[in-house]
């Protein structure tokens, strides 16, 4: 696993998008798992504008992590679509790059037949080869898209319910001002399991923020554990980058180390 640490936000943002970017040039027709989150939302503006400047999105494919199960593209429902995870990429993302909108996958959250679906996505991540380079985030419990802990390690796509501290989490961050009470906010996801992760061929994951520097901690360096999903990190076979800003790197026992790394790596051209 590779740990790498930039100054700030922008500095994380800017690596990760090259990292992406570098396999969209390589792989034009790619396929990439993508996250939702503020945390990406600096990477996917560094991705606009790159396309800006030629990039070209015309043939890869996108699976979204997650959605939350009740919400989604549906734009007639009453409160839903403002905090679904779909508009949140169309705005974010897809709106400002040349993606045919048939190779964007995001889960339906209005599914009237949530099992069958998730199978659905599973057959559509196999079919489509598998997903080259997946985007992650962390939540604030340490999880990886709706993966709340207590997930099993090789769990599928499924509908979850969310966590306490996720509720908790969006209720602060969406539903709060915009007058939606808590009762009202979903309750339960469809999230890609933690082992439809691990079989991506690589994984990116970006953390920002003091707020998560002690969850980052035991993320990296404590033990693999479903309390804390995202530590199955540390049982990822393939080429795993972590990307990281000074503050949520602050905790981290080995941080010398990882710089230290970088650093030869570099010195070596490895
Ligand atoms: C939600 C998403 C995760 C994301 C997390 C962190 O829980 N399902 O995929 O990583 O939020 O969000 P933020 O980047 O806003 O801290």
């Amino acid at each position: 696993m590779d740990i790498i640490i930039r100054d700030n936000y922008d500095d994380m943002s800017q690596y990760a998008a090259e990292i992406i970017a570098a396999l969209v040039k390589l792989k034009p027709d790619c396929v990439l798992g993508l996250a939702t989150g503020s945390t990406p939302i600096g990477t996917y503006k560094k991705l606009i504008s790159m396309h800006q400047q030629g990039l070209d999105f015309s043939n890869v494919k996108t699976f979204n992590l997650d959605e939350y199960y009740g919400i989604g593209i549906d734009m007639e429902k009453p409160y839903s679509a403002d905090q679904s995870y779909a508009r949140f990429m169309y705005e974010e993302l897809f709106r400002h790059i040349n993606i045919k909108p048939e190779n964007i996958h995001i889960p339906d959250g209005l599914t009237k037949e949530p099992h069958k679906f998730c199978q659905w996505y599973e057959d559509e991540i196999k079919k489509a080869g598998g997903i080259d380079l997946q985007l992650l985030g962390m939540g604030g419990d340490g999880h990886w898209a709706f993966n709340e802990p207590g997930s099993s390690l090789s769990s599928r796509t499924r509908v979850e319910a969310l966590a306490q501290q996720t509720l908790d989490d969006n209720y602060e961050a969406f539903y709060k001002k915009a007058g939606i009470s808590r009762e009202q906010m979903p309750h339960f996801a469809i999230t890609m399991g933690i082992g439809t992760i691990l079989e991506s061929k690589s994984i990116l994951m970006i953390v920002n923020g003091a707020k998560k520097a002690d969850v980052v901690a035991k993320c990296l360096e404590g033990p693999v554990t479903s309390q804390i999903t995202s530590s199955a990190i540390q049982l990822y076979g393939g080429g795993a980058t972590v990307v990281l800003d000074r503050e949520a790197a602050s905790k981290l026992k080995n941080l010398s180390h990882y710089m230290h790394v970088e650093k030869a790596r570099l010195a070596y051209g490895l």
